[in-house]
């Protein structure tokens, strides 16, 4: 288990809780998809990777794993533009389509790839988020959701901080500079 960074003010999720949640959410979803052939899993980089390896790994519907990348600019202000740098392998036209993103914030994101990919008519389209903050988002549909958090930046699980932390086995409040 590594140290404590000391930039972390104090963990959130443990790597308990998370484990147990994941498992529970994969049961969930293998519960909810039962009666469809395969599963589309998207999973939005870089954050979700360590979220969708794990549950990937708890699910026993036949599915498959794909990727996306997206990038968003003016995180401070309201332009919320978000663009695709990396598009997924295939057509999702007749697919049923899950989301698994890592983090809800302002829900810009979220809410702008939900629509790029309902236009590409799936056979159904669904998102998986891991931790949603409480705080006043774009109206955006969570259909399976790990956790709620306060309004304050996290790292770890696959979130970062400027691209540290990532590999925190843990959900981590980081120290505001
Ligand atoms: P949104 O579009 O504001 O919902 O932001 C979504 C993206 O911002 C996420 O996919 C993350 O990449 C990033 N993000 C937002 N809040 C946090 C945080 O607390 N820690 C790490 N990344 C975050
Ligand atoms: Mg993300």
């Amino acid at each position: 288990m590594p140290r404590i960074p000391s930039s972390i003010k104090r963990i959130l999720i443990t790597t308990e809780e998370i484990q147990q949640r994941v498992k529970a959410l994969a049961a969930q979803i293998d519960h909810d998809y039962q009666d469809v052939e395969r599963l589309y899993l998207v999973g939005i980089l870089k954050g979700a990777f360590i979220f969708m390896a794990d549950l990937t790994r708890e699910l026993n519907t036949i599915h498959t794993v794909d990727f996306m990348a997206l990038s968003s600019y003016g995180k401070s202000t309201t332009s919320g533009a978000v663009r695709i740098l990396m598009d997924l392998r295939e057509p999702i036209e007749g697919q049923h389509v899950l989301i698994v993103e890592d983090i809800l914030d302002t829900g810009r994101t979220l809410h702008y790839l939900y629509n790029i990919l309902k236009g590409r008519n799936p056979a159904s389209l669904k998102t998986c988020v891991l931790v949603r903050k409480l705080r006043e988002s774009v109206e955006v549909p969570v259909d399976y959701l790990g956790f709620d958090i306060p309004d304050v930046w996290v790292v770890g699980y696959g979130l970062d901080f400027a691209d540290r932390f990532r590999t925190l086995p843990y959900i981590a409040e980081i120290k505001q500079t």
